[in-house]
């Protein structure tokens, strides 16, 4: 076992029977799809129902929470890589007290980061973890090393998909690797941008019947988002639309959506922790 999974175990030692946060990292095959409004507006909703929310804008190189939110912020993750900053320094404070781990473009991709870095960046989230009830991962499109990362350390991922068939292809081209890399337990799937409720559901039951007839896999849908003016003009304002359109449909799906995921993790408590889930990775248990 290397110095890092040696850091990791310790660390997961000590985390034993702290609070934790459930960790969703949010991806998709094909790019423009909604995730980063999805988690904006999400982390808004959840915050606002009174969970302690964190979202990490984790498109590295291309973020832009920053814009869809309309909030800039003085330091971001690539302070911390620098050694500069830690990551409670960089946080900032968006609707309802929502935390913000900003990034910027020109942060390396998580696989050229050396080793010194990557252990930073790992210690600095697995603090984060007993400060925050969900930490919502806004990743980029496609399959890099870079999502797959931040997918295998997940709780759960979130496949966001439209019901475009070239959207849909590249979702089960990424679940396909998910399932086969065996590092993933729990996929879910929102359907965006749907034409209508009809479409919302089906596009959604097939591609969970598709995933368990071909895969082998069990999706959970946790619901579609209805294709809505206001959520391109809410961008252009740089106002989330939950906010500046707290009656559209949009708005009020993703609080059926956020609803449908804090029942469910009031159930039970994440199976494992962000700290274990790095361990795996980097090579421990
Ligand atoms: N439900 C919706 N209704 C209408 N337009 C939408 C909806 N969701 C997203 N859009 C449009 O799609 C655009 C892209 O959304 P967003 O930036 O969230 O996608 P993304 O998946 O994060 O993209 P990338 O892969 O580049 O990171 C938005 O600016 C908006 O114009
Ligand atoms: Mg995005």
């Amino acid at each position: 076992m290397g110095d890092q999974a040696q850091l990791l175990r310790r660390l997961v030692d000590k985390d034993r029977g702290a609070r934790r946060a459930k960790v969703i990292t949010v991806a998709s095959g094909k790019g423009g799809v909604g995730k980063t409004n999805i988690v904006v507006n999400l982390g808004i909703v959840l915050a606002g129902l009174g969970q302690v929310t964190t979202i990490v804008d984790a498109d590295l190189g291309l973020a832009n929470v920053d814009v869809v939110l309309g909030q800039y912020f003085r330091y971001d993750l690539e302070h911390v890589l620098k050694g500069e900053k830690t990551l409670e320094e960089v946080i900032g404070l968006g609707p309802h007290g929502l935390r913000i781990v900003p990034s910027a473009s020109g942060v390396p991709q998580m696989a050229n980061m050396e080793n010194k870095q990557r252990n930073l960046l790992i210690a600095e989230l697995a603090k984060l973890e007993h400060t925050t009830d969900f930490l919502l991962i806004d990743t980029g499109a496609g399959i890099s090393r870079n999502v797959l990362s931040f997918a295998n350390l997940a709780d759960e991922v979130i496949i966001v998909v439209t019901p475009e068939p070239t959207s849909l292809a590249d979702a089960y081209g990424l679940v396909k690797i998910l399932v086969k890399g065996k590092a993933v337990r729990k996929i879910a799937l929102i359907v965006n941008r749907a034409q209508g409720i009809q479409e919302g559901k089906l596009t959604g039951e097939r591609f969970l019947a598709l995933t368990e007839r071909f895969l082998n896999f069990k999706m959970r849908f946790l619901g579609y988002i209805l294709d809505d003016a206001v959520v391109g003009q809410a961008v252009r304002k740089q106002q989330p639309f939950v906010q500046s359109y707290p009656e559209s449909w949009p708005s009020r799906q993703l609080e059926r959506i956020a609803k449908e995921m804090l029942g469910q993790s009031a159930e039970a408590l994440p199976e494992r922790g962000l700290l274990s889930g790095l361990l795996r990775l980097f090579g421990g248990r």
